[in-house]
C-alpha cells in the first residue's frame, strides 16, 4: 500500500518539463536550469521559488534547521543556517528515522570536468563534510569521469586523469577516512551496481528521459543512457561491500539544485524496484564574481575564485571584477547605501563568513552606506585568502596513497559509530 502512495506522489513530482526551461503562456522564458546549464532571464537573477515550484521541492525553513540543531546537538553549518541549502525533499524523513535511532548515508559526487576547482564546487563538500561528522554516517562519492568524457569531449583517460586529481580536493576538505568511500564509474561500474543500473534503465522511457533531460535526436546513445550511472548510487544494494543485507538504509543527497532532474527520475523509479526514494537537500549555486545570473563557471576564469588562486589574484579579482551594489559617488553612497541584492563581497561573505554578528554588523553598516564596498571587499579578500590557503595546504598533504586508500572497495569499519 506504501508504495501505491509513493507512485501517486512521483506523478507529481516528476511532470515533464523539457530541459527545465520555464515557459508561460507558451512563451519561453529565458531562465533554464537543468545539469548542464543554469541560466537567468535576461539580465536577471535566477528566481528560486519559481524553481521551487516547478521541480516540486520543498523549502527549508527555520523550524527544520532547529530540527537539525536538536538531532545533532550542534550549531548547523552556516549553510543551512543561511538559507544556502535552502530547498529539501523528504529531509523530514530522514530526521524522523533518525530520531528513531535508524541510520542513513550520505551521497554526493561531482563531474571531474576541470584541474583547478573554484570555490563553487568546493560548497557541497563543505556542506556533506558537515552532514558527515553531525551524524556520523557514510558517504559515498561519485566520481562521474563516463559523464564528462561524453559531455566534455575528453578522453577516457583524461577523464580519469582529473577524476583523481578532484579526489584529492575533495579529500582535502577533510573527509573521515573510516567512512567515506569514492568511487570513479569507470572502475566502479559493474556487479550489483549495474543490475540497479539496468533495473532503473527498464522503468525510463526514452520519451520520459527527453522530457526530463531535454535530449535531442542528435544527442548520442551515450548520454541518453547515463541518467541511471548518476541515479543507482541512492540505493544501498548498490555497494555490497559497505551495505550488505542492509536494503532499507536510507540515503541522503547533498547536492546544487541543477541535479534535481537525476534524482527526480531517481525517485521517481526507486518504490517501482523495491527501494525507498532518496532524499536530497539542494543548494543555490555560488554567484559568478560578474553577478547573479548564473553559477560561477570554470570556463571564464575572471568569473570564479579558483582553489588554486594565489593572494594576489584573489586579490586582484576581487578588486576589479566583483560586482558592486554600492552607488557611483560616495555622496550617493551615504545617502542610499548599498545594495545588498546583488552585491557580490556582501553575497560571498554570506557563504564564508562564520561570525554571525559580524556578517549582520557589515550588512547593516554597508546597507545604510556608512560602510564602503572597498572596506567590504577588503574583509572579503581576508576571508577567502585563508580558506584558499587552507585548502592549498591540505591538499598538499593529500598523497596518492591516499587516494588510493579512499578508493579502495573495503568494508567500512564501524562507518555507523
Ligand atoms: N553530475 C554531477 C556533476 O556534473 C556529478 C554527480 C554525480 C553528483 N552524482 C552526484 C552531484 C550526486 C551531486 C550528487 O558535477
Amino acid at each position: 500500500m506504501k508504495h501505491k502512495q509513493l507512485l501517486d506522489l512521483d506523478s507529481q513530482e516528476n511532470q515533464n518539463i523539457g530541459a527545465m526551461e520555464i515557459k508561460e503562456n507558451g512563451e519561453e522564458e529565458q531562465q533554464i536550469v537543468n545539469p548542464w546549464k543554469v541560466e537567468a532571464k535576461e539580465g536577471g537573477k535566477i528566481d528560486y521559488d519559481k524553481l521551487i515550484d516547478q521541480f516540486g521541492c520543498q523549502r527549508i525553513n527555520q523550524s527544520l534547521v532547529k530540527r537539525v540543531r536538536r538531532l545533532t546537538s550542534r550549531a548547523p553549518h552556516v549553510f543551512l543556517r543561511r538559507d544556502i541549502f535552502f530547498a529539501h525533499r523528504d529531509f523530514n524523513e530522514i530526521l524522523d528515522a533518525y530520531e528513531r535511532g535508524e541510520k542513513f548515508y550520505l551521497y554526493t559526487g561531482r563531474g571531474p570536468s576541470s584541474e583547478a576547482l573554484h570555490l563553487g564546487h568546493l560548497i557541497p563538500f563543505m556542506f556533506t563534510k558537515y552532514l558527515q561528522d553531525a551524524f556520523k554516517v557514510p558517504l559515498v562519492i561519485q566520481l562521474t569521469d563516463d559523464e564528462k568524457c561524453m559531455w566534455k569531449n575528453l578522453t577516457v583517460e583524461e577523464s580519469q586523469r582529473l577524476a583523481r586529481e578532484n579526489a584529492k580536493d575533495i579529500i582535502a576538505c577533510g573527509f573521515d577516512i573510516t567512512r567515506t568511500f569514492i568511487f570513479s564509474d569507470f572502475d566502479y561500474v559493474g556487479g550489483a551496481f549495474y543490475k540497479n543500473m539496468v533495473k532503473v534503465g527498464k522503468c525510463v522511457t526514452y520519451n520520459k528521459v527527453v522530457g526530463i533531460f531535454g535530449f535531442t535526436g542528435e544527442d548520442h546513445i551515450g548520454k541518453v543512457s547515463f541518467p541511471p550511472v548518476q541515479a543507482v548510487p541512492s540505493f544501498p544494494s548498490s555497494f555490497p561491500h559497505l551495505f550488505s543485507g542492509q536494503d532499507n538504509l536510507r540515503c541522503l543527497i547533498p547536492c546544487a539544485i541543477d541535479q534535481d532532474p537525476y534524482f527526480r527520475m531517481t525517485r521517481d523509479v526507486a518504490p517501482r524496484i523495491g527501494y525507498h526514494k532518496p532524499a536530497l537537500i539542494e543548494s543555490l549555486f555560488f554567484p559568478a564574481l560578474q553577478g547573479e545570473t548564473g553559477k560561477m563557471s570554470a570556463s571564464d576564469p575572471n568569473s570564479a575564485i579558483y582553489v588554486t588562486d594565489s593572494a594576489k589574484d584573489i586579490k586582484s579579482k576581487i578588486n576589479k571584477f566583483a560586482f558592486s551594489g554600492g552607488q557611483d559617488t560616495i555622496e550617493k553612497h551615504r545617502e542610499l547605501g548599498a545594495d545588498l541584492e546583488v552585491d557580490i563581497p556582501y553575497k560571498y561573505l554570506k557563504f564564508f563568513l562564520d561570525d554571525d554578528i559580524e556578517l549582520a554588523y557589515i550588512g547593516k553598516e554597508y546597507g545604510a552606506g556608512r560602510m564602503l564596498t572597498g572596506e567590504v571587499k577588503q574583509r572579503l579578500i581576508q576571508v577567502l585568502t585563508e580558506i584558499v590557503e587552507r585548502h592549498r595546504r591540505a591538499r598538499a598533504a593529500v598523497t596518492d596513497e591516499m587516494v588510493d586508500a579512499f578508493m579502495a572497495v573495503r568494508p567500512l569499519p564501524n562507518m555507523f559509530d
